[in-house]
């Protein structure tokens, strides 16, 4: 299955879905990562794994749907079948998430339907929070919203600051999402009433991940 990446920024997301493509027997690879920052540091990943690249920027369009137009132009030029979001921090319009609808996921860094949006690590810590973790979702025009796909679960510990909470939940995000991404390529996955199935079953293995036991 081929594969956009959309990010804006480092990338670390797109380095674990590129490591996972290297596998042999793994069923998908990535036909193109787009960025709307030119200086986004996962475009400099890409070139390094020789994946073409391509940066949009929303300022040299008139409006949001425009600019959502002239990215599936590049995304179906490019022959993806998929498109994932890896830390891409634009809103998408209504028009674009209905044109990919079920063609399009997003890693996002809490146990969604809990905190969506900004500054997630620092609301759960503040509200006493004792589990955060990651959610792989296909996306809906609602912000972080959509059927959860696969959630990984890590304590929030009493002295935790921001940073270490988000390098915990991002080790597993790194898990999560090729993992999310294989289903998908297998065929494995399917939205039924708005609720994942995995292989015909609504709580598949594979799909929950407790590192802390
Ligand atoms: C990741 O933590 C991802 O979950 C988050 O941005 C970070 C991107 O890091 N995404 C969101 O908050 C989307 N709402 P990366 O560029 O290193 O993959």
């Amino acid at each position: 299955m081929k594969l956009a990446v959309l990010v804006s920024g480092r990338g670390s997301n797109l380095q674990a879905l590129i490591d996972a493509c290297a596998a042999e027997d793994y069923p998908a690879e990535i036909a193109l990562v787009l960025s709307n920052k030119a200086d986004a540091y996962g475009l400099e990943r890409a070139r390094q794994a020789d994946i073409p690249t391509a940066v949009l920027s929303h300022k040299d369009f008139a409006d949001r749907e425009s600019f959502d137009e002239a990215m599936s132009a590049k995304i179906e030029e490019a022959g993806a079948e998929l498109v994932c979001l890896a830390g891409f921090m634009r809103l998408l319009s209504d028009g674009f998430v209905r044109k990919w609808r079920d063609r399009l996921i997003n890693i996002h860094p809490s146990l969604l339907p809990a905190y969506k949006g900004l500054h997630v690590h620092e609301r759960a810590i503040e509200e006493g929070a004792r589990f955060s973790g990651c959610t792989v979702h296909f996306v809906r025009p609602a912000m972080d919203e959509g059927p959860i796909i696969s959630q990984a679960v890590v304590p929030v510990h009493p002295t935790d600051t921001p940073d270490d909470l988000a390098a915990r939940i991002l080790e597993q995000e790194h898990v999560i999402y090729p993992r999310a991404v294989k289903f998908i390529a297998e065929g494995r996955v399917r939205v039924s009433a708005e609720r994942v199935l995995i292989n015909d079953h609504a709580v598949p293995d594979g799909a929950m991940s407790n590192p802390a036991g």
